[in-house]
Parts: C-alpha cells; structure tokens; sequence
C-alpha cells in the first residue's frame, strides 16, 4: 500500500522530464532581474503615487509573493502587460506581515521602510528556513535600530516602532544585498543623512538606486562602499525598465556550452557579466559580445579545470556557483571552488554525484580570500575533478539556484531525468522550461500546479 501511495504520489508531483544529451540552439530573450523587481515593488510603496515597472517578470513566484504580501498591507498591484506593472498605494491599511506570508520568501524586512514611514509601526516575522546555509537579518535590524526604530523582538517576529527614521552612519559587518536595500528604502525618507559603509553594490542594488531616485530621492554611490542618502519629506511615482537578470544568463549560457551548443541571450549584459566572462576565457570557451546580445558557444572542448571562489560583486556570484559547477564536471582536470557567501551552499552537490560527477567536499578554505566560514565546521570548498559523463537521474531540487543546475546537469546527462520539486525553480526563473523548449531541450512539464513553497 505504502508503495502504491508513494507512485501515485510521484505521478501527481509536479515535474520536469528532461532528456539530455541535445545541443541547445536559437535565440532568446533574458527576463528582468528577480532580485531587483520585487525590491523595487516595495519600494514603491514609499510613495502614494502610481509607479510604473517595465520589464518586470511576472511568472516568476517571488514577484507573486511580494504582490501578495503588499496587497495584504493595501498595495494595488496590476500587471497590464506581461512584463509590465502598475504600483500604487494610496493608503497602508494594515502594517503586519503574517508569518505564513513572510515564511514565503525573505523580502518582508525591506517593508520595514515604507512600513515605518507611512504607519510608525511595521511587524515583521523572522523569514523562513535555510536552506543555503544561515541566513540571520540582524545587519538590516541594527540598521534600523541606529536610525532610531524601537525594535522589540517576539518569537519569530520584531516589532520596529518610529515616529519619523532619521539618518545615521551605520558600518555593516559584511556587504550584505538584503541590508543595504532595506537601509536605502528606510534612508530614503529619514529625516537627515544616512550613510551606509561597507555597502554591498550589486547591479541589482544600483538598478534599485536608480529607481529611488526617480522617486525623487537623493542617494549617491561614493568609493569604497560608501553609500549616501540624503532623507527627502515625499517621494512621487516613477517610471523604470528593470536590468535582465543576470542568474538567468549564466544559467543558459553553461546549459549552452555542457550541451555543446550556440545560444544567443538577447539582453544579456557584458557590464553586469565581466567576472563570469572573464572566467569564461580563463577555461578556454568562447563568447560573442553583441550591443545587447552576447553568444554563448565553443569550438574547442572540454573547457580547462580552475580554481574561483565565490564572493560579493564585482566577484564571481554564489548564484553563478552552482551552474558553473556542473560545467566544470565535463572540464578536463582539477577544479576547486571556494563558497564564500554562504555556509552551507554545496548540499545540492550530492545529487549531482548521485548523476556521476567526482565531488568532494572540503571544511578548509581552499582559497586566498578571507572567510568568514575558516573556524567553522561547514564544507564551503569543493574539489571536482571531470571530465566525468553524467548519466541520467531522479532528483529532488531543494532551492533556486542548485535546481537550476540539477536541470543543466540533466541536459548534459544521457537519458532521461526526471526533477521534482520544480516550485523552486518557478519561484526563481520565469518559464525556464519553455524558454530552454524554444532553444531545442527536450523538457516536459508533468503533474498537477505546482504550489510556491516556503522561503528557500
Ligand atoms: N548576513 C548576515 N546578517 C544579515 C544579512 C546577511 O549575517 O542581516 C550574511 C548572510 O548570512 C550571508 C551574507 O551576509 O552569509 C550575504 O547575505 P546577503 O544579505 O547579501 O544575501 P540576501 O540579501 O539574503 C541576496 C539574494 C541571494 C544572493 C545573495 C548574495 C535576494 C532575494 N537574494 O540574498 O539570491 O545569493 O543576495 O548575492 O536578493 C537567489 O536568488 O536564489 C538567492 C539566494
């Protein structure tokens, strides 16, 4: 019986059924930035007025999230087009986030801004599991705290009170995304100046920059890390195009090269992609850049091994970690990748194994940075030596990034894989499947909705 529930189960389950072994080829068109459309729709919220966003991604889950939980605080959220939508909230009528909705994904603590500003009150719960390793959101609550909030802390949720923020100078300990976007909503309208120090400048943070201050709001980008706000009273709507998205191009460009394939991403830029093409040269592949295109494609295989490690921009991404991984299984000797973002960012690893690959997994820092992770116990480092055929698998996708490469580990696989657990992959990238179709994959969709699953 047991076993009769478990495959009916399976067959309900939705999935990806993915037949490897076949060169993607053609053209297709990069989706905005998931890490920068839903920062930018809270940020919105700063201001009464209607703002527009156009190349907004509206299948992907977190931008669905971030509607949902602005609709419960009094957001009006109208997607007009498929990648275009209208913002605007004329009154917050609610200023708690429900713990069932800030389990979802970990953008509630960026609300704390207009929240505070517009209510005085923002209650905001701890977000949900981690599945990369630990992912705490003190930085953004000292934050707070320093330009004046009252912070009180509940099981699994605080409590931030202000009459009006005012400015301060706040040192981050680590140039953390989520922390300096949640400062630079809250700067926007404090009272004062804000200075943040040992900011993280990530495209997707400057793109955010670019939007407040067509809100009206003063913000400059200074050496070092250092980013100034200069509190304005009122910001107004705003009208602005989101950058491509980044994790997407280097996910479809390594399912180009480990299918040997020629895959154009249009939108794909070379700005925002320096660290990874620069990589790209140094295992020996091959690229075209084009004024808003860049070609993916190789003559000369297998790519050479190499040593990288992970870190904040300009360096080479921990989201890019994952897919460059399955890549360096089919490249000829030793490579080494040191994770120095996250603690705990090689779990997806095991499956990948499971298809073939030669991995190991290292508590050592096996590389020159300075790393946060050096004392502990997590293995942040990894060996992996190809090249190594992969073969076919069932796979289980725990988050965004590592499901990606387990559907470009099943692209490069002989046989047929099958991916469960695609929910992650729908939060993260919009239509995935159909745009590797349009490329020639042959990867089918089955089972019922999938439903989006809680913060990765
Ligand atoms: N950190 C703290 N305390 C904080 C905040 C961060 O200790 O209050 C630590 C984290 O534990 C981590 C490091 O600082 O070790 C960096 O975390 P960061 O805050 O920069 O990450 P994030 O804002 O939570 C965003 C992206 C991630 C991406 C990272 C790094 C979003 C929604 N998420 O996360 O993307 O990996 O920046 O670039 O923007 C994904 O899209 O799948 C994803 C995980």
């Amino acid at each position: 019986m047991g076993t009769a529930a478990t495959n009916s189960q399976s067959t309900l389950r939705p999935r990806y059924i993915i037949e490897g072994g076949i060169p993607l080829k053609g053209s297709v068109k990069l989706s905005g930035a998931k890490n920068a459309v839903t920062k930018m729709m809270v940020a919105s919220m700063l201001s009464d007025q209607q703002t527009k966003l156009r190349n907004a991604p509206s299948h992907v889950g977190d931008a669905m999230i971030t509607q949902m939980v602005m609709e419960t605080l009094g957001a009006k959220v109208t997607w007009t087009h498929e990648s275009e939508v209208l913002l605007q909230t004329k009154t917050i009528i609610n200023s708690s986030i429900t713990p069932d909705l800030g389990r979802k994904n970990r953008l509630s603590i960026l609300t704390a801004g207009p929240l505070l500003h517009r209510t005085g009150s923002a209650l905001i719960p701890v977000p949900g599991g981690d599945r990369i390793g630990s992912r705490p959101i003190d930085y953004h609550i000292s934050g707070l705290a320093q330009m004046g909030a009252e912070v009180e802390e509940y099981d699994r949720a605080y409590h931030l009170r202000a009459k009006r923020l005012k400015g301060a100078t706040i040192s981050m300990p680590f140039p953390s995304v989520g922390a300096t976007e949640t400062l630079l909503i809250a700067g926007a309208l404090a009272k004062g100046v804000t200075i943040i120090q040992n900011a993280a400048i990530e495209p997707e943070i400057i793109d955010l920059i670019k939007f407040l201050q067509k809100m009206g709001a003063i913000i400059e980008q200074r050496v070092d890390r250092k980013i100034v706000i200069e509190g304005v009273d009122s910001l107004h709507g705003a009208d602005h195009s989101i950058l491509s998205d980044r994790m997407e191009a280097v996910s479809l460009a390594v399912a180009a090269y480990v299918t040997q394939g020629d895959v154009r991403l249009e939108g794909a830029s070379q700005e925002h992609l320096l660290t990874f093409l620069n990589t790209l040269y140094r295992v020996g592949l091959e690229f075209t850049v084009e004024d808003n295109a860049i070609r993916f494609y190789t003559n000369r295989w297998p790519p050479q091994s190499i040593a990288l490690e992970t870190d904040v921009h300009p360096g080479f991404m921990t989201d890019w970690q994952q897919p460059f991984t399955v890549l360096l299984t089919q490249s000829a000797g030793m490579s080494v990748v040191h994770e120095t973002l996250y603690d705990d960012r090689f779990g997806y690893t095991s499956e990948l194994r499971q298809m073939g690959a030669d991995i190991g997994l290292y508590t050592k820092c096996l590389g020159e940075l300075s790393c946060r992770f050096r004392e502990s116990e997590k293995k942040h480092s990894a060996i992996i030596r190809g090249p190594t055929p992969l073969h076919s698998a069932t796979l289980e996708i725990p988050d965004i990034r590592a499901g990606c490469s387990y559907i470009i580990a099943a692209l490069c696989a002989q046989g047929v894989s099958t991916a469960y657990g695609i929910e992650h992959i729908e939060r993260g990238y919009e239509k995935l499947d159909e745009k590797l179709r349009n490329l020639g994959a042959h990867i089918e969709k089955a089972g019922s909705e999938s439903e989006i699953p809680d913060d990765l």
